[in-house]
């Protein structure tokens, strides 16, 4: 008699994290309660570790309070900036990521760190990309007098915020709006997009072509 043949369901395995901030890590936390809400099994991602490039920052401090391991890289404690980028290279690859978030991390990396985890270094920016790339994309938007800006999450290349992008969120500036008005209004819509995206690459993979990103 023919043997019946079981049908393999196999599970998509939980995907690995490790997020890097910088500041007061709004969107780590985000991304660390929708895990919890959900379970890491049912998003699709957990995160094993949190690095950063300064110490005493919130964010950090909200990984810690998670029981998360933390690690802390600075520039200043390298003798050059290429020596920086080897060690946050190895300090992350310890960790053995599938994915790294940069979730407000100030920092451009080197070539080292893009040769390990390209394609796989996911950034979110407060601006609506290619518009107002750089250190302060709310600030520009807004003297630039743009009625509608907004965030882009985005795989990380060589360029300052030019990657391929995965998706964004269009907030609009209020007659009104400071920069801190506009950022926080920002963030709301960036914890969002972030914590979706994020879930959905981890659940079912992705296609980087040429500029193009496909979630699959
Ligand atoms: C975010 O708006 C991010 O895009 C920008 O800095 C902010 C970080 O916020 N680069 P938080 O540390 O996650 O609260």
């Amino acid at each position: 008699m023919a043997e019946s043949v079981a049908e393999t369901v196999t599970e998509s395995p939980v995907k690995r994290l490790v997020v890097l901030v910088s500041g007061s890590g709004t969107n780590l936390q985000a991304l660390l309660d929708a895990i919890a809400e959900m379970s890491a099994a049912v998003y699709g991602a957990e995160v094993v570790a949190v690095g950063a490039d300064r110490d005493g920052i919130e964010g950090l401090a909200r990984a810690e309070r998670a029981g998360l391991p933390t690690f802390v890289c600075r520039v200043k404690d390298h003798e050059s900036r290429e020596a920086w980028d080897a060690a946050l290279t190895e300090a992350v690859d310890a960790y053995e990521p599938d994915l790294v978030v940069s979730a407000g991390f100030m920092k451009i990396v080197g070539k080292e760190f893009l040769a390990r985890f390209g394609g796989r270094f996911v950034n979110t920016h407060p601006a609506l990309l290619p518009s107002f790339p750089g250190a302060h994309g709310v600030r520009d938007a807004l003297a630039y007098g743009a009625k509608v800006t907004g965030c882009t999450v985005h795989f990380v290349d060589d360029g300052v915020d030019t990657g391929p992008i995965i998706a964004q969120g269009v907030v609009e500036v209020r007659d009104e709006d400071d920069e801190s008005a506009l950022h926080e209004r920002i963030k709301d819509v960036e914890r969002r997009l972030l914590v979706e995206v994020v879930g959905r690459i981890a659940r079912n993979g992705y296609r980087i072509e040429g500029r193009k990103v496909v979630i699959l």
